[in-house]
């Protein structure tokens, strides 16, 4: 699963569209090694199969696919693109079957 605490125990590195992107050892993601995409929303893309419940479930449309090509899990990923529209209802977490998604409703 995510680790929640990622804030403190993962890097930002870089951004994606307006939203950072964060790796347990500060190093730029890899192929195979993508790290964490989003803040209030977060996918872990390392764990991310593209199983896709969370954009079908979603009510306020935060999740796009994004390309991942070469990953060992899966070559789309569910990004947090518009997170900030996020009104923390939590279904995302709740279905997703692999539990990549943390939100923080802070
Ligand atoms: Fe969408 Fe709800 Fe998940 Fe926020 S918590 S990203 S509104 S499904
Ligand atoms: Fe990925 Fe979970 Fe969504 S596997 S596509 S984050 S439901
Ligand atoms: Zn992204």
């Amino acid at each position: 699963a995510i680790d929640p605490s990622f804030e403190n125990t993962y890097e930002e590195v870089d951004r994606h569209e307006d939203h950072r992107v964060w790796t347990t050892d500060g190093e730029e993601p890899t192929e195979d090694k993508q790290g964490i995409h989003g803040t209030h929303v977060a996918v872990d893309f390392d764990i991310c199969i593209a199983d896709g419940a969370c954009l079908e479930d979603c009510p306020v449309d935060v999740f796009e696919w994004t390309d991942t090509p070469g990953h060992p899990e899966s070559e789309i990923k569910a990004d947090p693109t518009y997170e900030d529209q996020c009104i923390d209802c939590m279904l995302c977490v709740d279905v997703c079957p692999v539990d990549a998604i943390d939100v923080d409703p802070g």
